[in-house]
């Protein structure tokens, strides 16, 4: 449904990526590549009102990512008060991000953002909110078919792409023939699981010395990838690249790799996130613990951006919103982080 109506955010919104800067630099501008969606508005339009009540479905905010979205979320409608942000946590559980949202129709939410756990179990209720007439942004994860109003995300599938071509270099600068790579995945019912496994093999075609000798799933949590990336270390201990799925799960596989008396240097460990906090992936990189990470937005900032313009405005959003990634490497962290920090404290703003 989304073809020619892509809007590639310029790089200057990576700084609103994880709500480290203010709202009012370099936020997403609609273009005239905005679509037409046509779906999930009520009849006549939304009515203008004092207030507006927005419903924001998260997928589990356990995982520092999703609180970094979240945060960034509560930090742009803080600056418009005629919005209201009510967020609920479905802790990694469909079933209950169904009722999340069944809960927020109850409650006659005005608009519903939402980062589904997984695509295929929360697409029809995602389709009740829009016949039922309330506007859907679909946040990073996406849904089946096209029954929402837009979705706002990064290229899941370049990402994979890039590190596939990472680590493909890396296995070649090394003379490492084969180039034993392990792949710790996200859950397998999320499209971001699919994509980044797609990409990483298209990226590594190029170097047949490459070989995924092992692939597992960790659900994108640390503490499962814990054990995974244990037992994947005792089977396979000739291992040169790890590609995990995420930061959490790289930083995991780093300490299996040590426990299972590997050095950690000599292995590539390829994550994704790029979180700017002081556990996050960039200070991963400084710390020389994860070799390189990609940021993935949290399209917080945005989801805000185009929730007032479809509220307030009545504006047609595009249908696609793609948000822009970054390789972080030891050569750039620093200056990363500075970017996303303002050069202070590593802590970013809520
Ligand atoms: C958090 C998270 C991130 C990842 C994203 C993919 O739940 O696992 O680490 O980049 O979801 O949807």
């Amino acid at each position: 449904m989304f073809e020619g109506k892509r809007l590639l955010i310029a790089p200057l919104a990576l700084l609103l990526a994880v709500g480290t800067v203010p709202a009012a630099s370099g936020q997403s501008t609609p273009s005239a590549s905005g679509g037409s969606p046509g779906t999930c508005l009520p009849e006549g339009g939304i009515p203008q009102q004092d207030s507006y009540l927005i419903g924001m479905s998260q997928a589990n905010e356990g995982e520092p990512w999703r609180q970094a979205m979240n945060d960034q979320i509560t930090a742009a409608a803080a600056s418009h008060p005629e919005l209201e942000v009510v967020f609920s946590d479905a802790a990694q559980n469909n079933a209950k991000q169904v009722a999340d949202v069944e809960n927020f129709l109850q409650q006659g939410i005005d608009l519903l953002i939402i980062s589904p756990n997984e695509a295929a179990p929360l697409t029809d209720v995602v389709a009740e909110a829009c016949a039922q007439g309330v506007p859907v942004i679909v946040l990073d994860r996406k849904v089946n078919g096209d029954q929402f109003t837009m979705w706002i995300g990064a290229d899941n599938q370049a990402i994979g792409r890039r590190a596939g071509e990472y680590a493909a270099n890396h296995c070649q600068e090394q003379g490492l023939s084969p180039c034993n790579t392990i792949e710790i995945r996200g859950l397998e019912g999320s499209t971001p699981a699919q994509e980044r496994g797609d990409g990483f093999r298209e990226g590594i075609a190029a170097n047949p010395d490459l070989t995924i000798i092992a692939s597992q799933n960790a659900d994108w949590l640390r503490e499962r990838a814990i054990p995974v990336s244990q037992a994947m270390f005792q089977a396979n201990p000739d291992v040169n690249v790890v590609y995990a799925h995420n930061d959490p799960m790289a930083e995991a596989a780093i300490i299996s790799a040590e426990n299972a008396g590997l050095n950690p240097d000599e292995v590539l460990f390829i994550g994704i996130d790029g979180l700017p906090t002081p556990d996050g992936g960039i200070r991963s990189v400084l710390d020389g613990r994860i070799d390189v990470t990609y940021v993935y937005p949290t399209g917080g900032q945005q989801a805000i951006d185009y929730a007032l313009q479809i509220l307030t405005q009545g504006e047609t959003p595009p249908a696609e919103v793609v948000l822009e990634t970054e390789e972080v490497t030891s050569e750039n962290a620093q200056a990363v982080l500075d970017r996303f920090t303002g050069g202070g404290a590593a802590t970013p703003a809520p």
